[in-house]
């Protein structure tokens, strides 16, 4: 079958969203993603599950206009408050990102489950994809990581008021702002930390550029509990499951601290972009997401034409 020209981006790729030019000045960007409870308030599982969905399109350069709920919920045996509670939570959310709330569907399901799907828009030929890193481009990464490791050590019930405050708060942060100040001073490529980590997704760059990534363990940001945690073996197993995946493809120096490496593939619900932006412009980048106050604006390594396809951590 011949392939429609109108995609931009497709499955063929692994990128975080699908776009479909529509005119010459309009392209659709489209994602989708729900899962299941990460903290056990449902009004901020709505925040965190919304500004997780809305990321995608954040990630590829563009802005949302809709979004539409995916519901699952125990609607026979649970309140239907918590219900309110999760949907309301997310509605304010998609409000922040300006983009407008316009339906959804919901089924009976005994494990609660919610997310949306998104549509935005973006220029057909201004989108950012994983793809077009360049050697000398330095690498920012825009949230710290941790995330997966704490929410773990939260279901343990193991987890303080506040560090839970923290991590909500981190998780329920669109990357909105993030993304303004990509367009403002324009990248080469950017893509959003979630389920493979930073090295997962990571690596997916270096793949689809055909570049090898060079990271600075000691330059990544980090939240300080997520250290502590993982320090006592606290790590989700997703963690190694990325790190057996990204095993072949990966370079460690001896002086790397273990713990670093957990942390670098730890799962991240709703993380940062990872931009990877021209050496001269990177200044201007880091200086225009501080004023936007984005939980990091690190600059954490570097692209190089060495070893396409692998991550060098030093
Ligand atoms: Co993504
Ligand atoms: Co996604
Ligand atoms: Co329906």
């Amino acid at each position: 079958m011949e392939k429609d020209p109108n995609i931009l981006v497709g499955i063929d790729v692994s990128d975080d969203a699908g776009i479909y030019k529509l005119t010459d000045d309009i392209a659709l960007i489209q994602t989708l993603d729900f899962f299941t409870p990460i903290v056990n308030d449902p009004f901020d599982f709505g925040r965190i599950a919304a500004a997780n969905a809305l990321s995608d399109v954040y990630a590829m350069g563009g802005r949302p206009l809709t979004a539409m709920n995916i519901v699952c919920f125990p609607i026979k045996d649970m309140d239907k408050s918590v219900l309110r509670a999760i949907l309301q939570g997310g509605l304010g959310i998609i409000k922040k990102a300006n983009a407008a709330m316009i339906g959804g569907h919901s089924v009976e399901d005994p494990e609660i489950k919610y997310g949306l799907s998104v549509t935005g828009i973006v220029h057909p030929k201004k989108f950012l994809t994983n793809a077009n890193a360049r050697p000398g481009d330095l690498l920012i990464l825009t949230k710290p990581l941790g995330t997966g490791i704490l929410a773990t050590a939260l279901k343990a019930g193991e987890l303080d008021k506040d560090t839970t405050k923290q991590i909500t708060e981190l998780m329920a942060t669109l990357n909105k702002d993030a993304a303004e100040a990509v367009a403002e001073v324009g990248a080469n490529a950017c893509t959003d930390i979630t389920g493979f980590g930073l090295l997962g997704h990571g690596l997916e760059m270096a793949k689809a550029s055909n570049v090898g990534i060079k990271i600075d363990t000691r330059k990544v940001p980090v939240i300080h509990e997520a250290k502590t945690f993982a320090s006592m073996g606290l790590v989700p197993g997703g963690s190694y499951t990325n790190q057996r995946f990204c095993s072949k493809h990966l370079e460690v120096d001896s002086s790397v601290d273990p713990i670093l490496l957990d942390i670098m593939s730890d799962p991240q619900t709703s993380g940062g972009l990872l931009i990877s932006v021209p050496k001269d412009k990177a200044p201007s980048l880091v200086q225009k997401l501080t004023e936007r106050n984005t939980p990091a604006a690190s600059i954490i390594g570097e692209v190089v034409k060495e070893a396409p396809g692998t991550i060098q951590c030093y």
